[in-house]
Order: C-alpha cells, then structure tokens, then sequence
C-alpha cells in the first residue's frame, strides 16, 4: 500500500498538509515528537476520511531516527511514494552564544533528516517513475539572516539541495517541489524564541495561516511547480532578495532581525 508521509505532522504546516492528502484519500504515514497528538491525529483522519493512517513518534533531531523510520515503514511494508519533509525549528540569538546542542540539533533535523530520508525513499520512486517530494524550505532559504544565522543557512541548504534534485530529475513524472513560506502562524516562532512584537516591520500584518500555505502548497506541488513562494508579499520578498545588492540585504536583515 502507497502512503505519503509528512514529518512535522502534529501541528501547523504539517498538520494542515495531513489533512488535505487525507481529504484526497491518500493514507498517510505522520511523524512528529509527540505521541499523543499524533494518535489523536492518525484516529480522526482515518475516521473522517477512511484512509490508512500510521503514525510515528520519533525525535528527528536525533542522529539514528530518520534511519529507524526507514527501516521501520520498509519493515510493515508501507511504500512511501510522496515524501513531505517538513519538520524543522528555529532558534533566535547571535550565534556566538548559542546552545550549540541546539543549533546540531537543528541542523540534525532541517537538513540531515531531509536528506536522509529523501536519499531513502527517492529510489524507488524513480524506478516507479511517480511520487515525488515536497521539501519545506523558508523566505530565509533566499537570504542570510543575521541573529538566526545556522536556521537561515538550512533553509539555503534545502532550497539549493531541492532546485538541484528537479533538475536531476527533470526528465521524469516526480514532483520535486521546494515550500517557502515567510512567516506563518504556528508554534514556530515561540520555540525559536523570536519576539515578533520587536520586528521593525509589522510581520504579524504579513502573516498567513497554515491552513492557507498548505493549500496553496499542495495545488502548487501538484501542478509541478518547483519553488513554491505562498503570498505576494513573500514572493516580492524573494524576488528582491535575488535583486538587490547583497550588501543591502545584509543591512536591512541586521535591522530587522
Ligand atoms: N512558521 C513560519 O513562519 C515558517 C516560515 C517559513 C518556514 N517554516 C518552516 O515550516 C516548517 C513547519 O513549521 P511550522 O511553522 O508548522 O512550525 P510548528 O507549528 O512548530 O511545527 C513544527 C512541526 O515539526 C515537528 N518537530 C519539531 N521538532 C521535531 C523533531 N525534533 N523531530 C520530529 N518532529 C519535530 C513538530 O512536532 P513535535 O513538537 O510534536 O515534534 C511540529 O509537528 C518548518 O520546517 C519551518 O522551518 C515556518
């Protein structure tokens, strides 16, 4: 049996892209730290929408989980044909004197789960020829972002990483699809530590739900775009961050960071 499996599933963006493949009765595989949220979840979906639903509690920030995942969903059989990886955190602060267990463990999680399970379950999707993967990047993907330095840089990571991996795949039926939201409504913010209520710009006023970038995500993703930028304003924000002169960006980001 197929299943597309989305980390990050038990709240905000994910969550919200959980319920929409479920409403198109695709059964899901959803992974995220807490267990019970997760149950409750996987309980409901499959109930409203008479999917298959498994879930996976796991800590992806932890080195051997993604690994266990792999093994476990190949172990149950469980064929993943569409990847959603879309945990990840941020954390707020000069990097000099970060928590450097937090900034690995970040990265652990933003970048070295993403590839590692990308690099699991793309093989066999291309030897299907059909599926595809659906990486969740950020506005910060495009730009540096001074006092969230290593969380900036991942975005990079996995912006680059995606746009390299549609092109590679370029010739075949895959949705290779790069999600970059500026800022949403969810928990991120308030585990990063940022206090938006600081910014010079009024950020809340740009802020879109996670309901609204899931959907405009999906229809993208199906569509076969590759960067997926939801909103005007985050979209004229990618795009000026490709324009303007580096030196620029890199002093209105010290400022509104
Ligand atoms: N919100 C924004 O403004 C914004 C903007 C651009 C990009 N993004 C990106 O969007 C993605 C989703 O974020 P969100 O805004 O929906 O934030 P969120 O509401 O905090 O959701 C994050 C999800 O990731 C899971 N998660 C966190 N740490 C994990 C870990 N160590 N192992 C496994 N799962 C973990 C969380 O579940 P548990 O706590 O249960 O583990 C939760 O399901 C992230 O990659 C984020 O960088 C967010």
């Amino acid at each position: 049996m197929q299943y597309v499996l989305i980390t990050g599933a038990s709240t905000g963006i994910g969550l919200e892209l959980a319920k929409i493949y479920a409403s198109e009765a695709k059964n899901l595989i959803l992974v995220a730290r807490n267990e019970e949220k997760l149950k409750k979840i996987s309980m409901e979906l499959a109930e409203q929408y008479k999917i298959q639903v498994h879930y996976y509690p796991a800590d992806l920030s932890k080195p051997e989980s993604a690994k266990k995942l792999v093994h476990w969903t190949r172990e149950n059989g469980y064929e993943v044909d569409t990847l959603v990886n879309n945990a990840g955190f941020g954390s707020y602060g000069e990097f000099h004197k970060a928590d450097l267990k937090n900034e690995w463990e970040m990265l652990q999680l933003n970048v070295m789960a993403l590839m590692y399970l990308t690099r699991a379950y793309l093989p066999r999707m291309v030897f299907q020829n059909k599926g595809g993967v659906l990486n969740v990047s950020s506005i910060a993907g495009f730009i540096p972002g001074p006092r969230m330095a290593n969380y900036y840089a991942s975005k990079a990571y996995v912006l680059s990483f995606t746009q390299a991996l549609a092109s590679e795949l370029n010739n075949t039926k895959l949705k290779i699809a790069v999600l970059c939201p500026g800022p949403v409504r969810t928990n991120f913010f308030n585990r990063a530590k940022f206090n938006l209520s600081k910014r010079l710009l009024p950020t809340e006023k740009f802020m879109m739900s996670a309901s609204e970038v899931a959907r405009y995500a999906y229809d993208e993703y199906q569509k076969g775009e590759v960067i997926i930028i939801p909103g005007k304003p985050t979209k004229v924000s990618a795009f000026l961050a490709r324009k303007m002169p580096m030196k620029f960006v890199n002093w209105f980001m010290t400022k509104f960071q």
